[in-house]
């Protein structure tokens, strides 16, 4: 990310509420299924997210830092797919919510013992608007996402139970191994982070 890291907005109400029920959330013993419902309610309205924080790049999707919670408890995040974009296989080694705002998505889980190539494990799931996936190492923690609009452009918004964008995790190349991955953000001057 760059020095935009250091300016902050004000977040869009719908975005400000969400903030507000996963601070609730994280003060309850059994937050995850609060958050999943503060994330449904979320991406239940497609009209909130500035334009800005769903530009796609040409080249790779993009992850843009909604607002991140100053202790590190979580954070929130736009992932923006263009026509045919995928990630890698890979994991998060935290708790995390997906949420599908525009478009549809692939998700895929896989099993990857980081020396054999991974291998899928049940079927692809396709997720519309309104979807969510809970992802986390109690529950599979590995996958690959994917746009799955052919030409058009995909947003899903997504919760971690971390500063997601500075976290160490693993990405799993399809010919076998493991690497080490902190995927950072893709905010610039014109999209700083949100902050209530
Ligand atoms: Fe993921």
């Amino acid at each position: 990310m760059t020095g935009a890291e250091t300016q902050t907005a004000a977040p869009p109400a719908a975005l400000a509420h969400c903030i507000a029920a996963v601070n609730a959330a994280l003060a309850t013993p059994a937050p995850q299924p609060h958050i999943a419902a503060a994330l449904a309610r979320l991406i239940a309205r497609d009209d909130w997210l500035p334009p800005a924080y769903a530009v796609p790049h040409p080249a790779h999707y993009q992850q843009y830092l909604l607002h991140a919670d100053p202790a590190a408890r979580f954070s929130i995040v736009s992932f923006v797919w263009g026509p045919g974009q995928q990630t890698p296989v890979h994991d998060h080694g935290v708790w995390g919510a997906v949420g599908v705002l525009r478009g549809a998505e692939y998700s895929q889980a896989y099993r990857a013992d980081g020396i054999s190539p991974p291998q899928p494990t049940g079927p692809r799931h396709r997720l519309i608007p309104g979807a969510i996936e809970l992802i986390g190492p109690e529950r599979g923690d590995i996958h690959r996402v994917a746009n799955a609009l052919p030409c058009d452009v995909s947003v899903s918004i997504h919760i971690y139970g971390t500063d997601i964008g500075r976290h160490r995790r693993h990405v799993y190349p399809d010919e076998g191994g493991v690497k080490p991955f902190i995927s950072g953000y893709a905010n610039g001057p014109g999209t700083p982070p949100f902050q209530p």
